[in-house]
């Protein structure tokens, strides 16, 4: 018997609240036009919350498609989840187009190169591709860029056997901000673009989270739904104007492995960097950079028995160590993201300290830290 696969002996844990990514859904639901479907973005393991788990309580609240980066998160999804269409956002090598085919996934397409390619096969397959036209409206990453471009690629599907164009969409760069200049040019482009073609697909779609919420006019027939629907908002500007409430779905919890009166002048951790200035309780966590908790997150402060509590010296690979506000005992619960009694650590805080975006902290939290579902 696999014991270490089905027993977790170490108390560090990321609890995911499934009721929160419910409700962040519904709400996005209730804000939408009554004919717009909702994209559920579950790429990089749904932002590090465990893909099948979200993707399946997004689909039960009302997402009909599914998007990810990579072939390989694809049919991850599709091996737990049967019918509900699989969007691939990136590029993927033609190589992989058979297996879009056979398991209903959908793949992103931009150059005439590619279609031909795969258009050489395209007539065994048992099913017809599906795929989704993307115009780089701006965010200088991938997609037709003119309408020849558009034409050509559009003109090369229509060619070949067996792939069908399902959708047409683009990417805004600037959606989560206030000044509205380049991303007016991109809507106005977009829409330009998509008229050229011949036959409107049947999803044209641009707005993630940030122009889901907080920008008019541009749910087209689908939006692609990413991180409100943790509970995190795109950006401090579209905080300050969000329609409804998020609910973070994530916290990030330990326990003290060890406590400690240390003397004035003891240091701690590698490098000798935290020397105390008086006598002082210090905990030990079992969270390290390798779980994700990066040694920029020294001096980040934690949650116990409500207090809190900074990160003190250099964090280690897997453990580091805390002041505590007075003596604790071994065991004593630790937060290190989410609500602990009156108080609560917010993902953006981290952000903050680490000068980057949250979308980037659960993303980074290891696969070391069990994901356990509420
Ligand atoms: C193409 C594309 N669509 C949608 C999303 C979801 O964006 P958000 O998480 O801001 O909703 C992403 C995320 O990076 C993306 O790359």
């Amino acid at each position: 018997m696999n014991y270490h696969q089905q027993q977790q002996f170490r108390p560090t844990k990321a609890i995911i609240d499934l009721s929160a990514i419910r409700y962040n859904i519904e709400n996005l639901r209730k804000h939408l036009h009554a004919d717009v479907e909702i994209i559920a973005v579950v790429k990089a393991n749904a932002y590090g919350h465990g893909d099948i788990q979200v993707a399946k309580v997004a689909i039960e609240a009302g997402a009909t498609m599914l998007a990810v980066a990579t072939p390989e998160e694809a049919l991850h999804v599709r091996e737990a989840i049967e019918n509900t269409p699989i969007l691939i956002l990136g590029a993927v090598p033609e190589s992989f187009a058979p297996f879009a085919a056979e398991h209903n996934i959908t793949l992103t397409v931009f150059t005439t190169e590619w279609v031909n390619e795969v258009s050489k096969t395209s007539k065994d397959f048992k099913k017809p591709l599906k795929v989704h036209i993307k115009v780089d409206s701006g965010m200088g990453r991938i997609g037709v860029r003119t309408e020849k471009e558009v034409k050509a690629v559009y003109d090369a599907i229509i060619l070949a056997n067996n792939i069908e164009v399902d959708g047409i969409f683009t990417h805004f760069a600037t959606a989560d901000e206030e000044d509205t200049v380049q991303y007016n040019h991109q809507v106005k482009l977009f829409k330009e673009l998509v008229q050229t073609l011949p036959e409107k697909p049947r999803l044209v779609h641009a707005a993630n989270t940030a122009a889901s919420l907080v920008k008019e006019n541009v749910q087209f027939d689908a939006v692609r739904f990413g991180i409100s629907m943790y509970g995190l908002a795109p950006s401090p500007y579209v905080e300050k104007n969000l329609p409804y409430e998020l609910h973070p779905a994530l916290s990030l919890v330990s326990e003290l492995v060890y406590v400690k009166k240390i003397a004035k002048g003891d240091t701690i951790s590698y490098g000798g960097t935290y020397v105390a200035q008086q006598e002082e309780w210090v905990g030990t966590i079992p969270v390290g950079y390798a779980d994700g908790v990066i040694r920029g997150l020294s001096g980040q402060e934690v949650l116990v028995d409500g207090m809190r509590a900074p990160i003190i010296g250099r964090i280690c690979m897997d453990q580091c160590m805390i002041k505590l506000p007075r003596k604790m005992t071994v065991g004593e619960k630790v937060v290190l993201i989410g609500k602990q009694q009156q108080d609560e650590i917010r993902i953006q805080e981290w952000a903050d300290r680490l000068h980057t975006i949250v979308y980037e902290i659960p993303c980074m939290l290891s696969s070391r830290v069990p994901r356990v579902y509420d």
